[in-house]
């Protein structure tokens, strides 16, 4: 519908081209001013006239023609406001939200995105930092995967670097096999705790710290057979969490992987001449760029976290021919990216206009009280079995005879923290308040999850019903059923924004719209009827409801139960 307005409008308005018109278009708040407006303003230079005076002239042309798909056109100061004939329009807006693949497109055909997320540090607890990154990284996976696009997963585990030489050393001096065996990374962080105490009194750790991170780069079996322990003993938490998310990813190439890559990166760097020999460390200075200068080999020749990253992204591109590598990290990295971003333009690749980093804001408790048993880091899983614990509470007060509790509990205990961190702009804080995150009746999840779970229930009432293609469209031109249909078609177009501005929570706030626009419906309009008529093009919007619902909390990384 609106590409045939957009064509109509081109077909009177030989200055501008559709793309021009399409730009413009407006949809009015009010249904008074009609379904689309299009203002005149911008032509007042081009027809050197006022805006109403163009106005009138352009609608005067339009009414001469009588279009079908029009009720009426007004023109209304510089605006022109298009009442389309209501039976079409839904028609048109039922048959566009029908379509296969709604919301997505084929626009990443042939393309590949790298996405780099999640990715925590190894013998360190997964925290709720780690869980944004996941829960960010994934939506945007989904996001791109629907437009058509080829997307890796990567998980950049932090498994290399200096900590993990006083990791050996910690574990070598305090460290038992069975306590690391049974308490996993907790033992780990607490051994580790103790290392920098003791070296704190004996500053020889640091030095045997550094010297089993030596013999880890250069290959000794026992210093690489205890970190690769750790990095077992770690993933081991790690992969529960994600599959309690029913997450997954492609590649664990962590910082480990690329151990044997950054000796290459090294002699460019040199070879370009980029390499400055700066106190007995080499780095690649940036003060041109209002930088600082990009650390690429420390003193006693040891590779570090950007070296790596240089090497990642120079083996992503070989390997992966991307279009775009995506980085999702906490705000603290700005620099960090900015600096490889640099480096890597420096060195003559100018694929590196096509890496993005992708911030996001902190996490807090509301009011500073942290319900965690943990102190002051708040642990993703120690969140996620909460959420869980509270909802399986809410079911077994409400409706103690669902069947599948645990499995309906996890979906919506996990559903509704993904939503209240998806809720709001990324660089924004997030706050955790239990009332809000689990409220039915709020923009949350569990609500969103409940709307879903209402239409299911609408079809097991009617029971095995055949809706039939084509309904009757006059049934659905009310006002209550035309903004539900009309603020649904706009899927497509969230997704799309949502894709260019690396933001899923503009897909939250539209599943949110589409689910009280439903309410209302549900409210005003009674759907199952004796009229077969109204009955089947009702379930038809109830179905439709579904899907678009279904779909965009998909791009979210959240399920739907069909029963809560
Ligand atoms: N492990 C890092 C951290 O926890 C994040 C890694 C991000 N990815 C990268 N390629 N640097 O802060």
């Amino acid at each position: 519908m609106k590409n045939k307005l957009i064509d109509i409008l081109a077909e009177n308005i030989e200055e501008l081209s559709r793309e021009d018109i399409e730009l413009s278009l407006e949809i009015p708040k009010k249904s008074n001013m009609g379904d689309y407006a299009f203002p005149c303003f911008r032509l007042a230079k081009v027809f050197r006239k006022a805006p109403n005076i163009i106005a009138q002239d352009i609608k005067a042309k339009i009414d001469e023609k009588e279009y079908p798909i029009f009720e009426k056109v007004e023109n209304v100061g510089g605006y022109i406001n298009f009442f389309m004939a209501q039976e079409e329009y839904a028609r048109n807006l039922v048959n566009t939200i029908s379509q296969e693949n709604f919301g997505g497109s084929d626009e990443g055909e042939g393309k590949t995105i790298c996405i780099d997320y999640s990715s925590p540090n190894v013998a360190k607890n997964f925290h709720v930092g780690h869980l944004r990154t996941t829960i960010i990284g994934n939506s945007i996976y989904k996001i791109y995967n629907k437009l058509g696009y080829h997307v890796e997963r990567i998980n950049h585990l932090g498994d290399w670097g200096t900590q993990f030489g006083k990791l050996i050393v910690a574990y070598k001096k305090w460290g038992s096999k069975e306590e690391v065996e049974k308490n996993g990374i907790s033992e780990l962080m607490k051994i580790y705790v103790k290392f920098h105490e003791e070296a704190e009194k004996d500053p020889s750790l640091e030095d045997q710290a550094r010297e089993w991170f030596a013999k880890m780069e250069q290959g000794n079996e026992e210093a690489l057979e205890i970190w690769r322990w750790f990095v077992d003993i770690s993933l081991v938490e790690y992969r529960r969490i994600y599959e309690l998310l029913g997450m997954e990813f492609d590649h664990f190439t962590g910082e480990s992987f690329y151990r044997d890559k950054t000796q290459e990166v090294v002699e460019m760097l040199e070879d370009k001449k980029l390499l400055v020999l700066s106190d007995g460390a080499y780095i690649v200075p940036l003060d041109e760029y209002d930088m600082a200068p990009c650390l690429i080999m420390k003193k006693d020749g040891s590779s570090i976290y950007a070296t790596r990253d240089l090497a990642a992204a120079i083996y992503r591109k070989r390997t992966y021919d991307f279009d775009k590598c995506l980085y999702v990290t906490g705000l603290e990295q700005k620099l960090h990216f900015a600096q490889v971003f640099k480096v890597l333009n420096l060195m003559g690749y100018d694929w590196s206009e096509n890496m993005t980093h992708i911030p996001y804001g902190l996490v807090s408790m509301e009011g500073g009280k942290l319900s965690t048993r943990s102190g002051n880091v708040i642990y993703a899983e120690e969140i996620l079995h909460e959420s869980i614990q509270k909802i399986r509470e809410i079911i077994e007060e409400k409706n103690p005879d669902l069947p599948n509790k645990d499995q309906v509990a996890r979906q919506v205990g996990i559903g509704a923290i993904l939503f209240n961190d998806l809720y709001n702009q990324r660089i924004k804080d997030v706050i955790f308040n239990w009332d809000k995150i689990l409220n039915f009746d709020g923009e949350t999840g569990p609500y969103v999850q409940y709307t879903y779970a209402r239409c299911a229930s609408i079809f097991r009432k009617v029971g095995n019903v055949e809706i039939p293609e084509k309904v009757d469209y006059n049934v659905l031109t009310d006002e209550v059923t035309m903004n539900l249909l009309k603020d649904m078609s706009r899927f497509p177009q969230v997704v799309k924004d949502a894709s260019e501005k690396f933001e899923p929570f503009l897909i939250s706030r539209f599943v949110v719209s589409v689910a009280q626009h439903f309410n209302k419906f549900y409210h005003d309009c009674q759907i199952n009827v004796e009229d077969d008529n109204v009955r089947y093009a009702r379930l038809k919007v109830v179905q439709l409801t579904m899907n678009v619902i279904k779909d965009a909390l998909d791009l979210l990384g959240i399920e739907c139960p069909e029963q809560m």
